[in-house]
């Protein structure tokens, strides 16, 4: 199997490429969406409470007739309405229609309140009860783990974070401490360099395979579904799927790895383009704030309201 299931430091398993619910609304575009990345084969649904479409999640997953155990459910803890996380994992297991989540996250570490050691042992006891499977974090840096870990009875699971070349950099600290604790990464947004950045030198399964060489979980999706013909978005599904198939040499990795170091194409033109002009304020304002814009757009700042 391409994308063989990675295991859990609890003793379970995680499909190494999960399909993500984020940007697909409610209605019957996600329920649509999920049921055809079910049909070509993905066993694992991330999805979250801010997403607002944990329900139709749920219903596409109720009408693929795999059994609960089959399928791999995600969700995060998003302080939605400002609940604290036990009502929120009830809520969040009413919309999904089953009686256990898989994995549940705190989505971002401002949401572990009032602090993280508390919250922690909140999720600790839902797990404890049965709610949820495994228990994990997302978007959380080594000083958030490191809190964590002093007053854990049990390690999380998991982190989901940004990762793609543009940021593995600044990543690297995060993904060798969870290696080092034993904490699986899942990395959401890989296809960065495609979406927003496009231009550089990668296209989707290599930015994919390159992801899983890093020893990440994927977590991607796709988001639109093409009105009475499905089939070219299917192939994109099957796409990502069959990128767990690609080897890559270690050449082919560090040369993505020193890519990905420069920046993406944007960001290099436009440095570039601001030596070559030089001076002159209202360009150098411009250049601050586009640099601004690009380095948290790379840091994922602007991006946490998945
Ligand atoms: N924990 C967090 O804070 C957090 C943050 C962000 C995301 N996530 C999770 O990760 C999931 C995926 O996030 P993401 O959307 O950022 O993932 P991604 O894997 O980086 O991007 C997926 C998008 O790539 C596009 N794509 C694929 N192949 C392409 C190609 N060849 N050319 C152009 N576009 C291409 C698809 O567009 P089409 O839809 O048009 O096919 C799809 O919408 C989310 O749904 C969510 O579950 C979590």
């Amino acid at each position: 199997m391409p994308w063989d299931p990675r295991p859990l430091n609890d003793g379970r398993e995680i499909p190494s490429i999960g399909f993500g619910t984020w940007k697909m609304g409610n209605g019957e575009a996600p329920i649509t969406q999920v049921d055809q990345a079910i049909s070509v084969g993905f066993s694992h649904v991330d999805t979250a409470q801010a997403y607002r479409n944990e329900t139709e999640a749920g219903i596409a997953i109720r009408e693929s007739g795999l059994e609960r155990k089959e399928i791999f459910i995600t969700t995060k803890y998003s302080g939605l309405d400002g609940l604290d996380i036990r009502t929120s994992i009830n809520n969040s297991l009413k919309n999904l229609g089953v009686s256990y989540v898989d994995l549940y996250l705190i989505h971002h570490p401002r949401l572990a309140v009032p602090d993280i050691p508390t919250a922690w042992a909140e999720m600790e006891a839902i797990q404890a009860e049965g709610l949820v499977k495994s228990i994990g974090v997302s978007n959380f840096e080594v000083d958030h783990l490191a809190i964590l870990l002093a007053s854990a009875k049990v390690k999380p699971a998991a982190n989901q974070i940004l990762l793609h070349p543009y940021v593995y950099a600044r990543q690297l600290p995060m993904l060798e401490y969870a290696a080092k604790h034993n904490i699986v990464i899942e990395a959401y947004s890989a296809l960065i360099p495609i979406t927003t950045f496009p231009g550089g030198p990668v296209d989707a399964p290599l930015l994919l395979a390159w992801t899983k060489a890093k020893g990440a979980v994927v977590i991607t999706t796709q988001t639109d579904v093409i009105r009475n013909s499905t089939s070219s978005k299917k192939d994109r599904l099957l796409g990502y799927l069959n990128a767990g198939d690609l080897q890559l040499t270690a050449d082919d990795i560090l040369s993505i790895d020193v890519a990905g170091a420069k920046g993406p194409p944007y960001a290099r033109r436009f440095a570039r383009q601001l030596l070559r002009v030089g001076g002159g304020r209202r360009l150098l304002t411009a250049g601050l704030l586009g640099t601004a814009v690009v380095g948290l757009m790379l840091s994922g700042h602007l991006r946490f309201c998945s």
